[in-house]
């Protein structure tokens, strides 16, 4: 996904790029973009490629020399090699910062370090976390509240995606998400910087509610916090985990998902898996608009099902009820939709009825 993005800023650019892969490793990611991503502009791009780890620089070294571009090859800390850029003016149009653990102290440097309209492609593999199994570390790492919910994955995700638009607020700058995905180990997010925050974003900031009891969810916004309306538990047994303050507003961007699956058509078979392929078209399929999102295995269980609905006669039935939903792209086998659940069992149940 890194490499795509790459080649989808290089093959538009009108002028060079400046590309940091700030954690390396052994500068694969780098080196792929060197040979595979590289546009019009490709003697004018600068790659900088960076470790912490000073041993990984010889092979690097080897590893760089027949691109096509310049490159510039540290052993800095991450961060002591951003605060350099920044104050040297040297800005990114590419950031790609694939840390362990979680990224957060960086997530600010690695913003003031981006040119306007530059790409982050930001991972964690902090889980537990975001995902409510470590809830004094969320506040620390996230300054949020994570409850344990079963969309896990996306909930990461939205913390994740929460933390960098208010370390990019705090800034005066936006954000606008490209797309977001997990295996459920590591959290990747892709960013685009926006000069000026977007008129309503901040609506975008949220709380996540769920009644572990009966399964309701709700969603509000920061900015139009009221009280929590009853879930649907007999009076007085319901009671909402409530995780936050995350991302209520969209994972994926449906117009550049489309851009870099053209693209990829272009490419050789051997240089985009199926897997890559197939992981584009789920995520424009769900542009992951609202964070409401249920297992067919939880909406089986509270029917007393035997089996899940098949998920996409579900999407088609809550399309025609007026609602809607989409197959989750972030995880498989849960439905997304903004109907509530009474009204989402209820559509569960008639297709059960329909025989389907
Ligand atoms: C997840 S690995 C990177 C893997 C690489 N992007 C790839 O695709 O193969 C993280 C890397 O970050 C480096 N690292 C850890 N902390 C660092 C820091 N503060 N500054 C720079 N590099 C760091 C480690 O040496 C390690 O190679
Ligand atoms: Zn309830």
């Amino acid at each position: 996904m890194s490499v795509l993005l790459a080649r989808h800023q290089s093959i538009r650019a009108t002028q060079s790029l400046r590309w940091l892969d700030l954690m390396s490793g052994c500068g694969i990611r780098a080196l792929r973009w060197g040979l595979e991503a590289l546009g019009t502009h490709a003697a004018g791009t600068e790659l900088w490629i960076n470790d912490g780890d000073p041993d990984r620089l010889p092979l690097i070294q080897v590893n760089v020399q027949k691109l096509g571009c310049s490159t510039q090859l540290s052993a800095d800390a991450a961060e002591v090699l951003l605060h350099r850029s920044i104050l040297q003016c040297q800005w990114f149009d590419f950031i790609d910062l694939d840390a362990f653990g979680a990224p957060g102290p960086l997530i600010q440097p690695a913003l003031q370090a981006l040119r306007f309209d530059g790409l982050l492609f930001l991972a964690s593999t902090d889980g537990r976390s975001p995902t409510g199994h470590d809830r004094v570390g969320a506040i620390r790492s996230l300054g949020a509240a994570a409850r344990v919910h079963p969309a896990s994955w996306e909930m990461a995700l939205r913390q994740q995606l929460g933390l960098v638009a208010r370390q990019a607020w705090l800034l005066g700058r936006g954000v606008q998400p490209l797309f977001s995905f997990s295996e459920g180990r590591t959290f990747r997010l892709a960013l685009r910087l926006r000069r000026q925050i977007p008129a309503g974003d901040e609506q975008q900031l949220g709380l996540v509610a769920r009644c572990e009891r009966c399964g309701a969810q709700r969603v509000q916004s920061l900015l139009k916090l009221s009280g929590w309306p009853a879930c649907h538990c007999e009076e007085g047994h319901g009671k909402w985990s409530i995780s936050g303050p995350l991302w209520i507003g969209p994972l994926q961007e449906e117009a550049l998902l489309r851009q870099l699956i053209a693209d990829a058509q272009d490419l050789a078979p051997q240089q985009i898996s199926p897997i890559t392929l197939r992981l584009l078209r789920r995520l424009q399929a769900d542009p992951g608009d609202c964070p409401t999102v249920w297992p067919s295995d939880e909406l089986a269980r509270r029917l007393g099902m035997g089996g899940p609905p098949p998920l996409g006669r579900l999407v088609r039935a809550l399309h025609a009820a007026g609602y809607r939903a989409s197959a989750s792209g972030v995880m498989p086998g849960q439905v997304r939709t903004d109907a509530e659940l009474p009204e989402l069992l209820q559509i569960c149940t008639s297709l059960r009825v329909e025989g389907i």
